[in-house]
């Protein structure tokens, strides 16, 4: 058991998503009263205080009553993030005062440093924004967010690649996203809208209909925007009959200023819901981009988190993109799935390269609360912080050999060894929809169930959230709703 006891403040959701990241698998508890504590484990004091005239913060680590660790910032004024911000400073201090203190009594290391969300390329964006160079931003990144050096380096190149997609900002440019929340089978680790077409199938067409409905009544308030990119997400789109997508994907056409987008992408994600007569239907309506996910190259994998096809059905329905011409194609794999070593990285990885993917996008693997596998965790292996590193290692050199670079990345909450998940592609091939989710610097408006739409107000630097309903039944029940949501914000967007 892991104790807290905060003094001086209240950053209590902060401290413990930053010692989460020390202490995967342990409870953690707050204490008000720290006199409690008698030989229970581990103690972490945090403290924020005034001495002459200065605030300093200071950190204690605990065991069976005795300090093991203590740091100390004095004057927090000093931080030197680029930026006036007292109260950022003091969350900033308390977490580097907590961060160092638990960095000398464990052996795990904290790639991100003190780094908790999800977006870690956002703060380069924002010092860029102010004019500072590489050179700052690296001192910033590794000093005083106290990141390594090779993921600050990291995202900076990613950064660097972004800003020519991004920007200049533009209030009347928007993305579209349409989400298909049905799969062939739900796999174990997720806990994206994917609703098993074995027990689900018979709602596709009312789903499709009232989908169809939203897109027409939300295009309404758009039309003197420009839209930028679309993505077809989910689930699993290809899951569902050529007809119903073909129709969902004509109205689009249908309904928005088409000549002027840039990118088109489904997500056809799982080999065993591609045929020759899906990929036609998707050529014939101009989609560039598509997704074709093998997750892992290796079979039993595939069978242990229930994914209902084998290797060479990857291979078959990659080579039958290519034959009918696509040729922005990316892959989706996962690093740190059940049994896998770095021997089955390689072997995924060799695999890979002989396809020549355009995009390639490796997730380290994320314990979702809503996956199957939280619910049985316990009767799986899963990688250690070191193996995961290791196999992400192998993935950047199989990348590097392939011609792709980094050029978008997130972060996940329950991300095995602290990693992240990172967007590869060739120059000139990446996906401008994921850069631009990624750093909310566009208006991206999701339809269907689980989408949640975003409104960007660049000259206040503003987003507002606005989400469906994830639940398939609630969303067709309530579509009205759903749409009259975002009413509020489409009028003022
Ligand atoms: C929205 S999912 C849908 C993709 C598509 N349905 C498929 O499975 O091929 C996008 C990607 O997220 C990744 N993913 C999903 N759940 C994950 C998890 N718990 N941890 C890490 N990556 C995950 C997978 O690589 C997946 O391809
Ligand atoms: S990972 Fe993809 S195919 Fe598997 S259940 Fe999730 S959305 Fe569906």
């Amino acid at each position: 058991m892991i104790y807290i006891h905060l003094d001086g403040h209240k950053y209590n959701y902060d401290v413990l998503e930053l010692i989460k990241l020390f202490f995967f698998n342990e409870d953690i508890q707050f204490l008000y009263n720290k006199t409690l504590v008698s030989n229970q484990g581990l103690l972490i004091e945090s403290i924020l205080y005034k001495e002459n005239d200065k605030l300093n913060a200071a950190a204690k680590i605990f065991k069976a009553q005795s300090c093991i660790s203590s740091i100390t910032i004095n004057d927090i004024d000093s931080i030197d993030i680029k930026e006036n911000n007292l109260n950022k400073k003091k969350k900033i201090a308390v977490k580097k005062t907590i961060f160092r203190a638990l960095s000398t009594v464990t052996d795990i290391k904290v790639p991100w440093g003190i780094l908790t969300g999800i977006r870690p390329t956002k703060i380069v964006h924002e010092l860029y924004d102010k004019g500072y160079d590489r050179n700052t931003v690296f001192y910033v990144l590794t000093n005083e967010y106290l990141l390594n050096s090779e993921k600050a380096n990291l995202i900076i190149k990613i950064t660097d690649r972004e800003r020519k997609f991004l920007y200049s900002l533009d209030e009347n440019r928007f993305s579209l996203y349409i989400g298909i929340p049905f799969c062939p089978t739900r796999c174990l680790y997720c806990s994206f809208p994917a609703n098993s077409l074995e027990k689900w199938g018979n709602f596709v067409e009312e789903y499709t209909d009232k989908l169809i409905y939203e897109i027409e009544k939300v295009s309404r308030f758009l039309i003197n925007k420009k839209l930028n990119t679309v993505y077809i997400g989910g689930g699993t789109p290809t899951a569902i009959p050529v007809k119903n997508l073909n129709k969902i994907i004509k109205k689009l056409y249908k309904v928005f200023n088409v000549d002027e987008f840039l990118e088109l992408t489904v997500e056809a994600g799982r080999p065993d819901t591609i045929n020759k007569d899906m990929l036609y239907m998707l050529k014939e309506n101009k989609v560039h981009r598509l997704s074709i996910n093998p997750q892992t190259m290796n079979e039993k994998t595939l069978s242990i988190i229930g994914r209902k096809h084998n290797p060479k059905d990857i291979i078959k329905a990659f080579d039958m993109a290519k034959n009918i011409g696509f040729n922005s194609i990316n892959m989706d794999l996962i690093i740190g799935l059940p049994e896998e070593s770095n021997k089955d990285v390689i072997r995924t990885m060799e695999e890979i390269m002989k396809l020549e993917p355009d995009n390639l996008t490796i997730h380290t693997m994320a314990v979702k609360r809503a996956s199957k596998l939280k619910e049985t965790i316990e009767y799986y292996s899963l990688a250690e912080q070191k193996s995961i590193e290791e196999m992400l290692n192998t993935t950047k050199k199989y990348a590097e050999k392939m011609g792709l670079e980094p050029y978008y990345m997130y972060r996940q909450k329950q991300i095995l060894g602290n990693f992240e998940n990172v967007g590869y592609s060739k120059e000139g091939k990446e996906c401008v929809y994921n850069m631009a989710i990624m750093e909310e610097k566009e208006t991206i408006i999701a339809l269907g169930a689980g989408g949640v739409s975003k409104f960007f107000y660049p000259t206040e630097n503003r987003l507002e959230r606005v989400p469906n309903v994830k639940n398939l039944i609630n969303y067709i029940d309530r579509i009205d709703e759903m749409i009259k949501r975002k009413v509020k914000f489409l009028k003022t967007c």
